[in-house]
């Protein structure tokens, strides 16, 4: 297993380059089981959830390969398989997207549960409940859905839950409807630029689909769907990551193929707490460059994590870091995953002051962080810990960053381009740097240096706990 070792305090500066979407990617990809004929999809990023899922297709009967200019060509050569399998769905969430496809091309799916997940309750009962109005005979054996329809049929479908509508259950049903018999209404569909991104290449498989982007859709059914070209949206998640990291490193950074429209509730969030974000027109209206820089010290804000177009659940956890060195008090919400609060412990052990209050977490500014040993515990949480160790003296360790190599196309290299000082070692006693070793800071042993300066002068951020 490998970690990264952190050593902040160094602004960042220049140019980066924000890579597809991984959660456009993955849905797109799981679609190509309801075409005939290969389809290839551009700006696909190589991570491991891309590599799961390629995996889990070809055990479905798809040919996946990445051809030679990036483009990844997938083509369904074996119809006759249907069981996505619990080795491979339990690593990744969105494995549950085959269900929708391959119930509908193929009248039958055997899937995986997937499983808990470190954000909190993951249910799938809306994705269950939107197939089975279309029809489908849905049961759970074993810890599989078997999902059985010979012909799916139109219905008017209802999507919304407790947290607001699902985005992974939309993109499931909608790459079902697409081939049932008749009219499908789904009402409180997810409008996440995902989702669009889904339902454009569906369309050009030759889906009949309307609404798009909004919680309104209309799905006429057609007999048959043929692959087609599509290049993935650039990945708003990354691009926010990226811009939020320059903002608590300091420095003046270019983060370059953003669609700014996709993002509009985190710039304005980030200029509300005193980022500079100068959007410009570089590519194209839709691909353009954000310039991020830090003038003077941070503002405090509030920050609710809702569906599109608020500011998304994958963006709190990296504002939350970042608001942690604001001068003054933050409320941090999230109304997507309220228990997904993870990362907040471990960022406390970097000196950050964070309490938890109900659903929220309350942020204190502090002037300084320090660094320390700390747990990646979920994908997200993991990009909040690199932010907060670039913005704190000295050296951190980020372990289990296995989360982060989920769903980052090499964020460390990308932020080392920029000028941070990012390595990633095996994790081993004895790659963990001097500075951080037990036995300098119990200050006992016979091979103790000393314990370092800020543990001496403020023992209390140590045991801080929320
Ligand atoms: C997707 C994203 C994930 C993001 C999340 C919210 C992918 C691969 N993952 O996850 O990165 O954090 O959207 O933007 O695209 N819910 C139910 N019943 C269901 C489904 C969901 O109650 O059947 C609840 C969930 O517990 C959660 C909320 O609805 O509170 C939103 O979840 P959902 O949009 O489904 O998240 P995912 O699609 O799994």
């Amino acid at each position: 297993m490998d970690m990264l070792v952190v050593r902040g305090g160094t602004p960042l500066e220049g140019r980066v380059v924000v890579g597809g979407a991984k959660n456009s990617a993955l849905p797109i990809m799981a679609a190509a089981l309801a075409a005939d004929g290969p389809s290839v999809l551009y700006d696909v990023p190589d991570l491991v959830d891309v590599s799961t899922l390629s995996q889990l297709l070809e055990t479905l009967g798809v040919n996946v390969r990445r051809q030679q200019g990036g483009g990844l060509r997938l083509e369904v050569v074996d119809d006759e398989r249907f069981v996505a399998d619990y080795e491979l769905v339990r690593r990744m969430r969105a494995g549950v997207c085959v269900l929708g496809p391959m119930l509908a091309r193929r009248g039958k799916a055997c899937v995986s549960l997937p499983g808990g997940c470190n954000i909190g309750d993951r249910p799938i009962d809306l994705h269950l409940k939107g197939l089975r109005a279309l029809g489908a005979d849905i049961r759970i054996e074993r810890g599989y859905v078997i999902a059985e329809a010979d012909q799916l049929r139109g219905a008017d479908i209802y999507l919304g839950g407790p947290f607001g509508s699902t985005v992974t259950g939309t993109a499931n049903v909608m790459s079902a409807a697409v081939l049932a018999d008749g009219v499908t209404t789904i009402e409180a569909a997810a409008c996440e630029p995902e989702v669009v991104d889904l339902g454009n290449f569906l369309n050009k498989m030759g889906a009949r689909i309307t609404g798009l982007g909004t919680p309104f859709l209309q799905i006429e059914g057609v007999e048959r769907l043929t692959g087609a070209e599509h290049t993935v949206i650039p990945d708003r998640i990354e691009a926010a990551t990226l811009m939020i990291a320059a903002a608590a490193a300091g420095g003046r950074v270019e983060v370059e193929n953003v669609c700014p429209t996709h993002m509009t509730a985190v710039i304005e969030k980030l200029r509300e707490v005193g980022v500079n974000c100068e959007v410009s027109a570089a590519i194209s209206p839709k691909h353009s460059t954000i310039e991020i820089s830090v003038p003077s010290s941070l503002r405090p804000a509030d920050v609710i994590a809702l569906p599109y177009p608020g500011i998304p659940t994958d963006v709190q956890a990296q504002l939350t870091a970042l608001l942690c060195g604001a001068e003054g008090i933050s409320v941090v919400t999230d109304k997507v995953f309220p228990d997904r609060f993870m990362h907040a412990a471990e960022l406390v052990r970097m000196g950050a002051r964070i309490r938890r209050e109900g659903y929220s977490a309350i942020v204190s500014g502090v002037s300084q962080r320090s660094g320390a040993c700390v747990m990646a515990s979920d994908l997200r949480a993991s990009a909040a810990l690199v932010i907060s160790a670039l913005a704190a003296q000295g050296e951190s360790v980020i372990r289990r960053i296995y989360h982060l190599d989920r769903g980052y196309d090499r964020l460390e290299a990308k932020l080392n381009s920029l000028g941070a000082n990012i390595r990633r070692v095996k994790d081993e006693p004895a790659n963990m740097p001097a500075s951080l070793a037990p036995a300098i800071i119990d200050g006992t042993r016979p091979n103790a240096v000393s314990a370092p300066h800020w543990l001496a002068k403020t023992p209390a951020r140590q045991t801080r706990t929320i």
